[in-house]
């Protein structure tokens, strides 16, 4: 027998951790700190472990995970749990409306309630006497699966309901959308990737994926959350309208989305729609859509239900950002560094407006994880630096005439044989006069993260390098405005204009000028650095390769890079052209960092680290960071699905950088 002192001592732990457990993951507003919070949760561990009787279903100690189980057992759901009708425009909804009041022989106007509709999994949360016994999973909509150890693992679920015993009726039967947030989403499947496992689709397939696990504690590693949206039988709830349940349910510690909206008929309806649209992407989780139901429990009664939707509710899906399509056939364009990038050509699609014919498909192990064939019915979406990706083949619509993706043995442009370095993904050309390198090269010196000269774009270097008047970098500083002049499309004032920037550039610091030669392995940050350590073009001419790994922040393979680079002698002619050009370098300014005078905004998802940490990575650079969009932002970072904002900077003319092009500034990869 537990002394009654202990059992005291243990049943005001599980109440207060259970609090502090609200207050941080439902409200979002912890009032102890972390280590308090961790001192009470091992001491009911310590005390549970003395006397395991002491083990009730609500306490907090479930929330880790428990033994596996051998299967998942069914729960027959007392109430169907039903779907959801969708409709596509307003004119649908407006439809759906009509279709409500011949129903209801009213044409009284309607209150509604407009709620996100969350891409994630339906559950049902059983209560009894205010705590949680059984959880379980949509199934079928009659029959479902018992998974009351992985929802216990999440933590805005509550596992005993607050309030005074009166308020909280015998049985509850609750049910809401279990997600997975962007961040959480973004993080798992950089450790599947790591681990070679297939990544998941999306959040949604995440979510399921993660409660389906037989071992509770995987689901427990999962930073998923819930929010819930329904009553199984509103008759069994003090409430008359959804938009009270919300706050009763609220009220009884669960999380409810706070961009649930009281619409007094459909204009409100539709503003709501315009509002969730414009701020879906700057959402920390994933919405499809807005759910619109009739608020009043009365008039939904009189509705009903058919068999396999509500009448009295309807969900207004977003535009999809993913669509289905075939690969038609495969190219492979050869890049600044020789990498030898496959180009998936595919049959035209719309996806959210755009229609996509291109997508990268990155390298041979990518090809291969994903098993892409040629003709394969594949699934894509646009991610955030707008480039479309290929997510995976839909395996299920092959007809066996797909054909396999060969990568070639030798460049498509040169022909010279390619090279795969062990233990590289990136397959490359090492022929140093490749021609595409060379036009990269050129296009990468001119452009905004080289040299960024005015009218020399990328449409306008192709140009030079086909009419002859550009074959190498000092041939810039050569052009004369009437040449200019005589080629399509360019007249007097367009010439005169790149004259001017050339000019302008003849004037260029250290440190602008190292990253304009786009040396591998160093990029604007790691070009800074040697630019303020050395401060002349000579030194770092001159520099062995023990001089630059004594700098911090260079690498094994910066280092290695740049004496190569250096040593060779047509980049020494290359210099000596220049300087005859007129070329002036000048030294870097004294004090300052890297990323002095950025101002970096991040919108979207990173793939390869969390926000904070790439905010942290360029305030230590010496950039700012700021949230709000103006013209004061020097880079704009947009990882996957980037929101509104980046249509927002592109018309303001804000430069944006794609999550690549970002791990290359602060000299995290390889190009
Ligand atoms: S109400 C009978 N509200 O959408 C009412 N569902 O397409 C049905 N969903 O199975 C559910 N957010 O998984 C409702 N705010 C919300 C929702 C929502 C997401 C999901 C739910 C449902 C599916 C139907």
């Amino acid at each position: 027998m537990v002394p009654e002192e202990i059992q005291e001592q243990a049943r005001e732990l599980r109440d207060r951790i259970n609090y502090h457990a609200y207050r941080y993951y439902v409200l979002d507003d912890p009032v102890i700190a972390d280590v308090e919070y961790d001192r009470l949760f091992r001491r009911l561990l310590e005390l549970e472990e003395q006397y395991p009787e002491l083990v009730t279903p609500d306490s907090p100690s479930r929330r880790v995970g428990g033994a596996p189980l051998a299967g998942f057992e069914e729960v027959r759901h007392v109430h169907p749990m039903l779907s959801l009708d969708n409709v596509f425009s307003a004119d649908e909804l407006a439809e759906f409306e009509e279709k409500v009041q011949r129903y209801l022989k009213s044409t009284e106007p309607i209150t509604y309630i407009a709620e996100p509709k969350m891409d994630g999994l339906a559950v049902e949360l059983v209560y009894e006497q205010g705590v949680l016994v059984t959880g379980a999973t949509r199934g079928d909509g009659l029959v479902g699966e018992n998974i009351t150890p992985q929802l216990k693992t999440v933590q805005s679920i509550p596992l005993k309901l607050q309030g005074d015993g009166g308020s909280i009726p015998e049985q509850l039967v609750v049910r809401g959308e279990v997600f997975l947030g962007r961040e959480g989403f973004a993080a798992l499947n950089r450790q599947r990737a790591e681990a070679g496992e297939p990544l998941f689709a999306n959040p949604r397939n995440a979510a399921a994926g993660s409660l389906r696990q037989l071992d509770p504690k995987v689901t427990a590693r999962r930073p998923l959350d819930c929010f819930v949206y329904a009553a199984a039988d509103s008759d069994s709830v003090p409430c008359t309208r959804q938009s009270e349940l919300f706050t009763w349910l609220a009220g009884l510690g669960f999380a409810v989305n706070p961009y649930i909206k009281l619409c007094q008929g459909l204009s409100d309806v539709r503003a709501h729609y315009a509002y969730l649209l414009e701020i879906r992407d700057d959402l920390a989780y994933e919405i499809d859509g807005m759910v619109v139901k009739v608020d009043d429990f009365v008039l939904q009664q009189r509705l009903g239900n058919t068999a396999r939707a509500p009448r009295w509710a309807v969900a207004w899906k977003f535009p999809a950002v993913q669509a289905t399509t075939t690969i038609e056939a495969v190219e492979f364009q050869v890049g600044r560094t020789g990498a030898v990038t496959p180009v998936a050509l595919l049959k035209p699609v719309n996806v959210e407006g755009v229609v996509v014919q291109r997508a990268t498909l990155h390298n041979q192990d990518e090809i291969e994880r994903k098993d892409l064939r040629i003709g394969d019915t594949v699934l894509i979406q646009r991610a955030g630096d707008v480039i479309p990706e290929v997510v995976k083949p839909i395996i299920e619509q092959r007809t066996g005439s797909e054909q396999p993706i060969l990568f070639p043995d030798t460049c498509p442009v040169c022909g010279h044989p390619l090279l795969r370095p062990a233990g590289e993904a990136v397959t490359r050309c090492v022929n140093p006069h490749c021609p595409a390198q060379r036009l990269q090269s050129l296009i990468y010196f001119a452009g905004k993260s080289g040299m960024d000269i005015e009218g020399l774009g990328k449409k306008s270097v192709e140009q030079l390098v086909q009419e002859g008047l550009v074959a190498d970098i000092p041939d810039f500083f050569r052009l004369r405005k009437d040449d200019l002049i005589e080629m399509a499309g360019w007249g007097e004032k367009s010439a005169e204009n790149v004259m001017v920037a050339l000019e302008k550039a003849r004037q260029v610091p250290l440190a602008r000028f190292l990253g304009a030669l786009g040396i591998r392995y160093v990029g604007e940050v790691t070009a800074a650095l040697i630019a303020r350590h050395f401060e002349t073009l000579e030194a770092v001419m001159t520099a062995t390769k023990d001089d630059l790994l004594s700098i911090e922040g260079i690498g094994e393979q910066a280092a290695a890079s740049l004496v190569d680079y250096f040593s060779d002698p047509s980049t020494r002619d290359m210099i000596e052209q220049l300087l005859a050009e007129g070329l002036t370098i000048l030294p870097p300014v004294e004090g300052e960092q890297p990323l002095t005078g950025r101002v970096f905004l991040f919108t979207g998802t990173l793939h390869s680290m969390g926000r904070n940490e790439a905010k942290q990575i360029v305030k230590e650079l010496g950039a700012q960071v700021v949230s709000g969009l103006s013209n004061r932002v020097t880079d704009f970072v947009a990882g996957e699905k980037p929101g509104s904002k980046l249509k927002k900077a592109q018309e303001r003319n804000i430069p944006v950088v794609g999550e690549e092009e970002f791990l290359a500034i602060i000299g995290r990869t390889g190009d």
